[in-house]
């Protein structure tokens, strides 16, 4: 029997707010007295079922993340939970309801985010980067401002900088500008493509925000001329399969393309997205991956390797980082 937790991973793609765990989210909804609507199941699970309510949940549960101080806590609890998956580095996009263009509550968030980080770090032995992310549907306006507090607020563990929310509203060439000035500033670009939209999605983003990697990006497969670029640019998928079948972007794991993308010669990577929303892990993503795909150890040494190469972080991680997956081989 395969030990999937122990399988050492790295993990490029999951949303903090995402990954809240439901009990820390309804301890902070009681202590500040939050009515929280509609968003737990009677299990008092994350109650979503399609796209449009998933965001809306997710915006709901959001609301006991306004106080910058919670992120401590947060990050920790989303750091232990990784690392018993066997996740040794992460990249975690945060998107605090405190990006409401308000300075010092973004500075808060983000020193208390470090704080937790420094203390699963210490605990847990995982390392990880952050990647703030704009919110597609709440528009240009509010990204260019939060692209404003970004860049004259401290930068701690931010490497990157990306897009996040629905993505069948507005357009990639009305958020050209704050991705520039983020690139300027440094940081590496990704953004969600290609889940609910298709190919002409992907291309927008490829074109307007100059991106490194796409989150998703598998509907790349619906064009062959895509996939085609994908390869040549060698462009990292941030593919989160048991995501995509709990929105229902594929029925089932049978039919996600990943195994097309990678037989194509695309550079795919896996990840969770919102565990406690799609009930899912890196070791049920992996298990998965055997059970549906065949992926062997081979396979999984070759995620790990990919997902490392296309990381955000500083070199001399990268090399600390390979030295761990080789000694695990
Ligand atoms: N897509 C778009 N926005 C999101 C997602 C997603 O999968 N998860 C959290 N925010
Ligand atoms: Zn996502």
């Amino acid at each position: 029997m395969t030990d999937f937790l122990a399988i050492p991973k790295i993990e490029l793609h999951i949303h903090l707010e995402g990954a809240a765990p439901p009990a820390l989210v309804r301890d902070l909804a009681a202590e500040q007295n939050i009515h929280l609507e509609g968003l737990f199941d009677a299990a008092g699970e994350y109650a979503s079922s399609d796209f449009t309510s998933f965001l809306a949940a997710y915006e709901e549960m959001s609301k006991v993340f306004a106080e910058p101080a919670s992120y401590r806590a947060l990050t920790e609890a989303v750091l232990e939970e990784q690392a018993a998956n066997g996740v040794i580095y992460t990249e975690i996009f945060l998107s605090p309801p405190s990006l409401n263009f308000d300075e010092p509550a973004w500075r808060d968030m983000l020193a208390a985010a470090e704080a937790g980080a420094d203390a699963a770090e210490a605990k847990h032995g995982i390392a990880c980067r952050f990647i703030p992310v704009i919110i597609r549907h709440h528009g240009p306006e509010k990204a260019r401002e939060s692209v404003e507090v970004m860049l004259r607020a401290p930068r701690g563990r931010m490497r990157g900088f990306g897009m996040a929310g629905d993505e069948r509203e507005f357009h990639p060439r009305d958020f050209a500008r704050p991705f520039a000035m983020m690139r300027e500033a440094g940081f590496r670009l990704t953004a969600h493509a290609g889940e609910f939209e298709g190919p002409e999605s992907i291309r927008a983003a490829l074109d307007h925000l100059h991106v490194e990697r796409l989150g998703h990006g598998v509907r790349a497969i619906e064009d062959p001329a895509l996939v085609a670029r994908l390869v040549l640019q060698q462009i990292p998928l941030e593919l989160c399969p048991g995501s995509n079948v709990a929105l229902g972007v594929y029925p089932n794991l049978a039919a996600h393309p990943i195994m097309q993308l990678r037989g194509a010669g695309c550079v795919i990577t896996v990840s969770t997205d919102d565990p406690p929303f799609f009930h899912n892990s890196m070791a049920d993503e992996y298990a998965s991956l055997s059970a549906v795909h065949g992926f062997a150890a081979d396979d999984f040494a070759k995620l790990a390797r990919a997902a490392l190469d296309a990381a955000f972080c500083e070199p001399e991680l990268r090399v600390k980082l390979a030295q761990s997956l080789d000694g695990a081989a």
